[in-house]
């Protein structure tokens, strides 16, 4: 088990997988994962991430003003730290990010918080984060899914940004009903992850979300605008919720009363993150907010999104159909 209060950070102890490291970055592989690439972009990152910090700059920049390509963007761009770029996260802190992914936002929590454990179901991607923060002394990759992870006590903060609703592909079991109880099962896991008094920051989207209102094909399905609303007919271990559907399942987990943030135009690619209040104070931000459209999304032209946003705003009920939501959740 890892006893992540030690001086030197997290050690390991007893059985706990294999180490090796990474500049300053310990890998620490608690079940051996597929080499498979999540989204194909694992083998560009690794090359990239294998530059001398010079040359890598440079590239990072030429390549966010030259790709157009949103998975490039998505991995580089330093807009994605604005997810949690607002959260109160103590130096001291220690933070668990539950599938970091290839560390678009993991750089952000190793400025902020005292030891950051960055946990990642796929070996290569494991291998890009270790790689990309090869010279910081404050982070440990752990390889394997959220349910190998073993702490010798919780952490203050978890962080989860855009993985729980691949659940039902990631972490379900072969006889269980995978629409529902591998999701309940996951924020089980985050609960038991958490010391009593911390927190949980949760990204997700809203199936509810404007976007799909307005025509936008679902994120996971990459078809069928409203498909969460019509119950997921061509599920596949994908899937999100609705604002009330969150605070019940953080309720059933054990977790406190969550606090939504809603970020603008969703909290990948976030230009604003406001606390759930905040939208009835929005009077002068009304019509910037309502120009902000996830442009990654193909789409039916069924209607103009912002002014839709603007009408669901006007009318009090932008808290129910933001995009996206980042939940801070007490333990
Ligand atoms: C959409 S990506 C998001 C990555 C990262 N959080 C970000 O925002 O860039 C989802 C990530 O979660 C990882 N993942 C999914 N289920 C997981 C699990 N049960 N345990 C650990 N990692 C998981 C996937 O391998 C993938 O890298």
């Amino acid at each position: 088990m890892f006893d992540h209060r030690s001086d030197q950070g997290p050690r390991l102890r007893g059985e706990n997988g294999s180490q090796r490291r990474v500049g300053h970055v310990p890998i620490h592989v608690l079940e051996d994962t597929a080499e498979a690439a999540f989204d194909g972009c694992e083998a560009t990152l690794h090359a990239l991430f294998d530059r001398p910090e010079s040359e890598r700059c440079a590239e990072v920049d030429a390549i966010l003003a030259t790709a157009p390509e949103w998975l490039m963007q998505y991995h580089l761009s330093p807009q994605r730290r604005m997810v949690l770029s607002w959260a109160d996260i103590p130096a001291d802190a220690t933070v668990l990010e539950v599938g970091a992914g290839c560390g678009a936002v993991t750089g952000l929590l190793c400025d902020r918080a005292g030891h950051v454990l960055a946990n990642e179901k796929f070996a290569t991607r494991g291998e890009v984060i270790a790689r990309r923060y090869a010279d910081r002394d404050n982070l440990t990759v752990l390889v394997g899914g959220l349910d190998t992870i073993m702490l010798t006590e919780p952490v203050d903060i978890v962080v989860c940004i855009g993985v729980w609703e691949y659940t039902g592909v990631f972490l379900a079991g072969d006889d269980e009903d995978r629409f529902v109880a591998p999701f309940e099962r996951f924020l089980g896991l985050l609960r038991g992850l958490v010391r009593p008094g911390g927190r949980l920051l949760l990204a997700i989207e809203n199936k509810l979300g404007v976007q799909y209102l307005a025509g936008a094909e679902e994120d996971h399905l990459h078809h069928g605008a409203l498909a969460g609303v019509e119950g997921y007919p061509d599920y596949a271990g994908a899937r999100t919720f609705w604002r009330e559907e969150i605070r019940r399942q953080m309720d059933a987990a054990g977790f406190g009363d969550p606090t939504f943030h809603l970020p603008f135009p969703d909290y990948k690619m976030p230009e604003l993150v406001l606390h759930e209040d905040a939208l009835e104070r929005l009077d002068v931000h009304a019509a910037e907010l309502g120009g902000l459209i996830p442009w990654h999304r193909p789409r039916l032209p069924l209607i103009n999104e912002a002014l839709l946003t603007r009408a669901l705003l006007d009318e009090g009920v932008m808290g129910s159909f933001a995009n996206s939501f980042v939940v801070d959740v007490p333990a």
